[in-house]
């Protein structure tokens, strides 16, 4: 079946794994990526597909209204999988209007030319999907004895981030529930693999240990993550935007929960294992720094509804899972170098600094 769909932020990290796994396995869509190619934003993460004649790039932004609806208008939208985000929390803590902007008023522009758009049509929503892909940090933080985040656990977001994604999913929801738009949500736990930028954790870590430069563990490091391969998250989209049922919600996690401190041991006997250095040399790089106003203590997903209703679970074990990444992110060391070139040194010593 021939349809139109716009990913929006697929020039990020989860974004672009997304559009390569429907450009490559849906021939008879057409995708396109709207992406205003901001600092996280880079064209050299989708390489591989950029010249396949189903795949176009639209640079924009998505709180530009009349942009939006330009795209829906000439690329006659029916599908949208919005992935379109500012997303690191440390960065939501030094410019929380920034988050505002772009992820309530990014996503109220989205639902908002979609409305129009579709309503203006005869078949109305008939065959249309909004997919808005969210975060488990919605939830809030977690004790460590206390079960896990279900689709039921009660909105509690702590810091800007996830106090802006819980407003988009509100506002996802209600263009639903008000108008009728077929929506679909999803909240995911912690991403990692090629690709991402590295200011979070595992790619900033392995890009430290290859620069010998300080590791730095926020607070005791014993904050728990629930970490989820990638490509098992873009495998769960695809069954979603196809499969799952208008109006739910869907968590998605990888049943894999770390300690910051442990995942961080990790990382280095892996990086250094694959670099030839002897066991424990790099352990000396861990510093202890000031922790992260609000650390949430635990996430950790529940994702058996996603199971038992769609068939989908993660699919990688997890030590397979970081030794690809450790090896993806020493074998493009130019892609690494290309990001952390230019206006990376200042916003490293600025978010650093003093801690
Ligand atoms: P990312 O920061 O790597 O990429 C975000 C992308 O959005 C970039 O390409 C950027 O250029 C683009 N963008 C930002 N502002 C824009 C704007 N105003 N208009 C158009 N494009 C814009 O993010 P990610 O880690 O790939 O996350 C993608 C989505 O998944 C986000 O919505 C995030 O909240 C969610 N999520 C991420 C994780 C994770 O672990 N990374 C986990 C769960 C959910
Ligand atoms: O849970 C899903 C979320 O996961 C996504 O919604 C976010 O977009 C994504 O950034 C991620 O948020 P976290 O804050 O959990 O990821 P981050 O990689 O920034 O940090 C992971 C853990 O490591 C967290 O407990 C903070 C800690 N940390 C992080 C950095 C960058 C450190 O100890 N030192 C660091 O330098």
């Amino acid at each position: 079946m021939k349809r139109n769909i716009l990913i929006t932020g697929g020039a990020g990290f989860i974004g672009s794994h997304v559009v390569r796994l429907f450009v490559e396995k849906y021939p008879d869509y057409n995708i396109i990526n709207l992406d205003k190619l901001t600092y996280a934003g880079n064209l050299a993460n989708l390489k591989d597909v950029e010249q396949k004649p189903n795949y176009t790039f639209v640079k924009a932004d998505i709180c530009d209204f009349d942009a939006v609806c330009e795209i829906f208008d000439k690329y006659d939208i029916d599908g949208v999988i919005h992935l379109a985000a500012e997303s690191h929390v440390d960065r939501s803590i030094k410019d929380p209007f920034t988050f505002a902007r772009t992820n309530v008023i990014g996503t109220l522009s989205l639902l908002q030319a979609a409305r129009l758009k579709w309503e203006a049509k005869p078949e109305r929503y008939e065959g249309k999907r909004f997919y808005h892909i969210s975060t488990d940090e919605v939830y809030g933080a977690l004790e460590f004895d206390d079960t896990l985040f279900t689709e039921q656990t009660k909105y509690d977001p702590h810091s800007p981030y996830s106090a802006s994604k819980a407003s988009s999913d509100h506002f996802v929801r209600a263009f639903h529930d008000t108008y009728g738009m077929p929506t679909v949500v999803t909240n995911c736990s912690n991403n990692y693999g090629p690709y991402q930028f590295p200011e979070k954790l595992i790619p900033l870590f392995i890009n430290n240990i290859r620069h010998r430069r300080p590791l730095p563990v926020y607070g005791k490091g014993e904050n728990v993550r629930d970490w989820l391969y990638v490509e098992d998250h873009a495998r769960a989209i695809d069954v979603i935007f196809h499969e799952g049922k208008v109006a739910d919600t869907y968590n998605i996690g990888g049943f894999n929960e770390w300690r910051n401190i442990d995942l961080i041991k990790v990382i280095i006997r892996t990086v250094d294992r694959l670099i030839g250095n002897p066991e424990g040399y790099s352990d000396e790089l861990i510093t202890y720094v000031t922790d992260r106003a609000g650390h949430d203590l635990r996430y950790a997903i529940d994702s058996r509804k996603l199971k038992n209703e769609l068939g989908w679970e993660p699919s990688l074990q997890f030590e397979e899972g970081i030794e690809k990444t450790v090896r993806w992110y020493l074998d493009n060391q130019e892609w690494m170098d290309n990001i952390t070139s230019g206006e990376y040194e200042k916003y490293y010593e600025e978010m650093y600094k003093g801690r």
